[in-house]
């Protein structure tokens, strides 16, 4: 009998990166799982780290240091390596250099055979995903960035906490750039499936000051909030990464809003944004028109130029 065993690549043995392997680990999510970076010895260390958790997990997943050439018959590789920060930096700053850490990536994971699916975490990420998807050749369901799957969760976060419900019983979808143009269509918020503009209508008390724009700033800027305390941020990327993964490899068709190329959706084409998705074996299997408002299509289209100007300049 042939068992068809999953593998998961993670480029960079950083903070994100090895926070995305202890997250396979603990879930027990694929059967082996491969890190690698420019440290070598980082990635041995964050391997043997890993491979001591087995004992008290629920099932055994390897976990070794390795090459590009391990990429060769990995069913995903995860792209995290990106250029270290800047105080002042935002993510769009970030862009020539983390291009060139890219350039000297894409090449060897290619010619290593992989036809897989590459997740990117790498930011600008929208543009990251776009520059790996021209580079690699591969088909555009194969290359996804985690785009606005982490704001969207930490929207739902924000809004939770606000009515004191569990963020599951949130349905939100940030979309557009993972930066600072990202935008929210509010009309489609519900909260068990009660429409948001009504649950703050009835619930004044709780809601009072309840400011939109003030929302959709703070879920932007999160990331910004906790790498000035930090130095970086790992958990809430990691856990995102891992919950696409596993969507994934176990073919769930699950909807999560990712960086995708768009064709024609939206009007737009020819630019990788964050859209919801479902997500499947192959990757992506279908974007998620969301009937907008007027005026939230058109916000949404601003920050999909922010992305396209930049992506113009790769
Ligand atoms: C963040 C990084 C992944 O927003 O961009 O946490």
């Amino acid at each position: 009998m042939i068992i068809n065993k999953s593998k998961v690549v993670i480029v960079g043995a950083g903070a994100v990166g090895s926070s995305t392997a202890f997250s396979l680990v603990t879930q027990g999510i694929c059967d082996d799982v491969v890190l690698t970076d420019i440290n070598q010895g980082k990635a041995v260390g964050e391997a043997m780290d890993l491979r001591h958790c087995i004992e008290y997990l629920n099932r055994n997943v390897r976990v070794s240091a390795g090459t590009y050439e391990d990429c060769g018959d990995a069913d995903i590789v995860v792209i995290t390596a990106s250029a270290p920060y800047v105080p002042g930096q935002n993510r769009l700053d970030m862009l020539g250099t983390t291009k060139k850490i890219i350039d000297s990536m894409v090449g060897p994971i290619m010619k290593s055979g992989f036809d897989g699916i590459f997740i990117v975490i790498s930011n600008p990420v929208d543009i990251i995903s776009y520059y790996i998807y021209q580079l690699s050749g591969l088909p555009k369901n194969q290359v996804i960035g985690t785009g606005t799957a982490l704001d969207t969760a930490r929207l739902k976060c924000l809004i939770a906490q606000k009515i004191d419900v569990d963020p599951r019983s949130v349905h939100c979808t940030v979309m557009g750039e993972h930066g600072d143009s990202q935008m929210v269509p509010w009309s489609r918020v519900t909260v068990g499936g009660k429409d948001f503009f009504n649950i703050v209508a009835d619930n004044q008390d709780r809601l009072k000051g309840a400011d939109l724009k003030q929302m959709v700033h703070e879920t932007a800027n999160a990331g910004w909030e906790i790498l000035h305390r930090k130095g970086n941020t790992n958990y809430g990327i990691a856990t995102t990464t891992a919950g696409i993964i596993k969507t994934i490899l176990y073919n769930e068709s699950r909807i999560i809003p990712v960086s995708t190329l768009l064709c024609g959706e939206y009007g737009e084409n020819g630019v990788f944004a964050g859209v919801p998705a479902v997500l499947g074996r192959n990757g992506v299997k279908e974007v998620v028109e969301v009937r907008m408002t007027d005026e939230e299509l058109l916000t949404f289209k601003k920050s999909v130029a922010v992305i396209r100007e930049f992506s113009s300049q790769l």
